[in-house]
């Protein structure tokens, strides 16, 4: 805060202080040996020292021992940026230390996370936020005279690929399953048209990854950089979105009138794999519209292509989205439509940005674009589900409208926004009392749950996001993802919704097309843009590599 470089590995914001990394050690006057500072409060006329040939030397050592284990993946897309600055600012000997763990095991969870345990440097980051999701998948060994993290051998627990072992890994020794490869390969194969798809929250997200500010709103230059990859078309998620919330809406209605008790959100993918593997009881309650990006690729693949004369099958889709699970979602054969994938790839917003270093294409000075007509024109209800609490405005301001045939009093429903765990209301819907809870990071969702088992009607409607902040602090963002740069990502998104000409989902002119020209009746409707969801048995969802 004060412009003083004090290095910092291991601690993070959202998590206890566990000082193991020893990259933040300063000198304190009248006291012993070097102290690390993270772990150390500070006191009125403390004298500190952050900078001496002592300090800097066992800074030094300390990043030699954490580069023993970790300069074979040198090479690898998923480096931290603050481990690199380290090592040349130190000026450190990668060599120093032979790798003593370079024989540990590589895991991969499902379709959605790699895990290199040889590059752990136990912090146990992981295993702390893994809990914090109220999923406990890790387990702590003692092996060779290291401790050593691994994937859980009890069936009772599985992994949700949320990906926040990734966002609080400090040295990537946890990393989003890579796909760019294949993208590359798509893109580079005659005849194909490589359509891609971008989620609400990496438009105010991406710019870190090109030193902009954090918050800062890029949408036409992800337009631009994508085209610049080769992209046929670039379309907008957010469009998906206003699908996602038209549909919903008419759930919501539905279940009101039919006093079903809740309707739960069903738009996070981590989440609905927690319904369906801890709380099978509730699948039933869970909105059966699919995801954003799984309703837009399906149109992608049926509506655009046959207005625009392409085969289907030459088709493919990548999406970019800021998440993990994603990778996981495209792989459900219940989202199938005509035997294909809605979604061929999806690539984290840390891939798609590697992808353009790659390419040597950089954000700042790409030339910015429009997304292409007619899926990339959405509302600013479409945007905001890359926050907590977006998902749930946007429904309601689509089912306020439906339900009440007035006019929306106010159209920002301010009390399901921001940063708190557990978001409750009471919304006035003519006449009718709507309970609502909104669910920011799943660690927070226990609670409503177990409520909800004793009083299956104490809500009507439920907002999920496993991630804290929703999407704008998912597990395929930039790091460093922390509290006040989710809360400047989501502020962002808002920006971009209060200045939109059209702010209600089921209102955007491309919906009312779509909807009169290709999702005609409840058949086509259903194929297009529901789901059907299952209790689930642990996968055997990780392997060694
Ligand atoms: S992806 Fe989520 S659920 Fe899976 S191990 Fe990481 S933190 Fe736990
Ligand atoms: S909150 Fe968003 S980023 Fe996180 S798992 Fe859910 S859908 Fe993915
Ligand atoms: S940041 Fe203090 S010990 Fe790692």
């Amino acid at each position: 805060m004060n412009g003083i470089d004090i290095p910092s590995l291991c601690y993070h914001s959202d998590l206890k202080t566990k000082a193991s990394c020893r990259l933040c050690l300063v000198s304190i006057k009248g006291q012993k040996g070097l102290q690390t500072a993270c772990s150390t409060f500070v006191t009125p006329e403390m004298d500190i020292l952050t900078e001496s040939p002592e300090i800097n030397q066992t800074r030094k050592t300390n990043l030699e021992l954490i580069f023993a284990h970790y300069k074979k993946s040198l090479g690898s897309w998923d480096l931290n940026p603050e481990l690199l600055r380290l090592a040349k600012k130190y000026q450190i000997d990668a060599q120093r230390f032979s790798d003593r763990k370079k024989h540990f095991p590589k895991y991969q969870f499902g379709p959605a996370i790699s895990f290199d345990t040889s590059k752990c440097i136990d912090c146990r980051n992981c295993v702390e936020v893994c809990h914090q999701q109220a999923v406990d998948f890790f387990e702590v060994k003692e092996k060779e005279n290291f401790f050593q993290v691994t994937p859980s051998q009890d069936k009772k627990v599985d992994c949700i690929y949320c990906g926040q072992c990734v966002v609080h890994c400090p040295v990537a020794a946890l990393s989003a399953k890579a796909d760019f490869d294949q993208v590359e390969k798509a893109l580079k194969q005659k005849g194909n048209k490589v359509i891609f798809q971008f989620a609400p929250s990496i438009r105010t997200s991406i710019g870190e990854e090109f030193n902009l500010p954090y918050g800062e709103v890029v949408t036409e230059k992800i337009v631009g950089a994508i085209k610049a990859l080769g992209a046929y078309k670039v379309f907008d998620t957010s469009v998906g979105a206003d699908f996602t919330s038209t549909e919903e809406a008419k759930e919501l209605i539905e279940k009101i009138e039919a006093n079903q008790g809740a309707c739960l959100s069903s738009c996070c993918s981590a989440w609905v794999k927690y319904v369906e593997f801890f709380y099978p009881e509730f699948v039933h309650c869970l909105a059966t519209t699919r995801s954003p990006q799984a309703i837009l690729g399906g149109l992608i693949k049926t509506y655009f292509a046959k207005k625009d004369k392409v085969n289907p099958k030459k088709i493919v889709v990548v999406s970019i989205m800021p998440c993990t699970a994603k990778k996981y979602e495209i792989n459900r054969k219940e989202l199938q439509i005509n035997g294909m994938k809605p979604v061929d790839y999806v690539l984290t917003t840390r891939e798609f940005a590697y992808l353009l270093r790659k390419r040597s294409i950089d954000l700042r000075c790409v030339k910015p674009m429009k997304a292409d007509d007619p899926l990339g024109l959405p509302t600013g209800g479409g945007v905001i589900y890359g926050a907590s609490g977006g998902v749930a405005e946007s429904a309601l301001r689509s089912a306020y409208l439906m339900m009440t045939k007035n006019n929306l009093p106010k159209i920002e429903f301010t009390e399901v926004r921001g940063m708190r765990g557990v978001k409750k209301t009471v919304i006035n819907m003519g006449g009718r009392q709507i309970k609502m809870a909104v669910i920011n990071g799943i660690g927070n969702a226990k609670a409503i749950l177990e409520e909800m088992k004793k009083d299956p009607k104490a809500y009507d409607a439920v907002e999920v996001m496993a991630c804290p902040g929703g999407c704008v602090g998912g597990g395929g963002q930039p790091v460093p993802t922390d509290g006040e740069i989710r809360s400047k990502r989501a502020a962002g998104l808002y920006e971009i919704d209060a200045k939109k000409e059209e702010r209600i989902a089921h209102l955007n002119p491309v919906v009312k097309e779509v909807y009169r020209d290709y999702l005609t009746d409840e058949k086509i409707i259903k194929k297009i843009c529901h789901t059907v969801y299952q209790a689930k048995k642990r996968e055997n969802n990780f392997k060694n590599l």
